[in-house]
């Protein structure tokens, strides 16, 4: 059980600020995932929550009890926090179970009552059979697991875990985004996760916080924020998203960069806008209302990468695996837009308008 209050915290080094004003609830079983480029002060906020690292400004709550803000600071131990950071710092010397009984161990906790709570954390992990191997006998994957075990055999209510899959090759990655999640289903734990991968995110989180520069963007399920992104920023950052310079008229969208060519637009804006196309929406369709020759095409098995040239513009579109042998390069093709996003043409913080089909 375990709630999570950060309240208008802010952090400063020095002259750089790396937060600015965070204010959220995470609730008691949520996966939340702090997403974001670089230096968006993503371990940062981490480390504050873990207690590592006091904040500026703001207070931070555990359970509803302040533990970082004003006078008041409770150290790291005293937060009863499990936690995994990118190298996982496994001890070399010791065997599987003795790394994961150690928290148990420093804190002379019976010794019956560490071997119960080794186990149960051992099978939920699926490394029962490994209790008595050393690390080095041990893949990348099952290394991180023991670090896993470790970070969760005291029964914490908070999980912190940072970029924790970065070291392993893809498909374990692939397959630990899965184990993470089911663990966490199990132990309804409540999770803090931070990675710089949009598609860990996507793929674990019950909400993602996407974060640039310090400034929370956006939060949201998996599924507001892709497909309702406040902002370019937010957009771009997940999926793949090409932008083109328009004209909203009535009743159309007038795309210079593309020979004046047009999508159909009802929605309220007039003038100059964005208009954010995901290659996914862009179906080759002979009633299509644009065209274009297609450059290049990838042939990647499940999809065709394909670029298409409309006047000066190029756009992207993901094809559907089985047309590969029906397009040729050079050929002239019809395009039709599912949906698309537009975005007001005024710099930063772009308003989203209209997702339309
Ligand atoms: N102890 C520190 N002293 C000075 N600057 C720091 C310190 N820790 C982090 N920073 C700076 O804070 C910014 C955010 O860092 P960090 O939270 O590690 O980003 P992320 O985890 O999103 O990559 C970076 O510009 C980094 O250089
Ligand atoms: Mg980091």
């Amino acid at each position: 059980m375990a709630t999570v209050r950060i309240s208008h915290i802010s952090k400063s080094f020095g002259e750089n600020t790396v937060l600015q004003d965070f204010n959220e609830t995470f609730r008691d079983g949520e996966f939340i995932t702090l997403l974001g480029p670089s230096g968006c002060g993503k371990t940062t906020m981490l480390r504050i929550i873990a207690g590592f690292e006091k904040p500026t400004g703001g207070e931070l709550y555990l359970d509803e009890r302040l533990v970082s803000g004003g006078k008041t600071f409770i150290p790291p131990e005293r937060r009863s926090i499990g936690m995994v950071f990118q190298s996982y710092a496994v001890w070399p010397h010791m065997n599987v179970y003795d790394n994961v009984a150690y928290p148990l161990t420093i804190r002379r906790t019976p010794k019956d009552e560490i071997r119960a709570s080794v186990q149960r954390v051992l099978d939920i992990v699926h490394l029962s059979q490994y209790a008595e191997r050393l690390p080095n006998q041990l893949s990348g994957g099952q290394q991180q697991r023991v670090a896993l075990a470790r970070a969760l055999v005291a029964t914490p209510g908070l999980l912190l875990l940072d970029e924790p899959l970065s070291n392993l090759d893809a498909k374990l990655r692939e397959s630990m985004r899965f184990e993470i999640k089911e663990i966490q289903r199990k132990t309804g734990i409540t999770v803090v996760y931070v990675t710089h991968d949009q598609t860990e995110a996507m793929a674990m989180s019950d909400r993602i916080f996407l974060i640039n520069r310090g400034v929370v963007q956006q939060s949201g399920s998996p599924d507001e924020i892709y497909n309702r992104p406040v902002n370019q920023f937010v957009a771009d950052f997940l999926g793949k998203v090409d932008f083109f310079k328009g004209d909203a008229q009535e009743g159309r969208i007038v795309f210079p960069a593309m020979g004046g060519q047009t999508l159909p637009y009802e929605g309220p804006r007039s003038g100059r806008v964005d208009v954010a196309i995901r290659p996914e929406n862009i179906v080759i369709d002979p009633e299509g209302p644009l065209s274009g020759r297609l450059e290049a095409l990838y042939y990647l098995g499940d999809v065709m990468d394909c670029r298409v040239r409309a006047g000066e513009a190029l756009v992207r579109v993901i094809a559907p695996g089985y047309l590969h042998g029906s397009l040729q390069i050079g050929e002239t093709v019809r395009l039709s837009v599912r949906d698309f996003m537009v975005f007001e043409d005024d710099g930063l913080l772009e308003e989203i308008l209209r997702i339309q089909t």
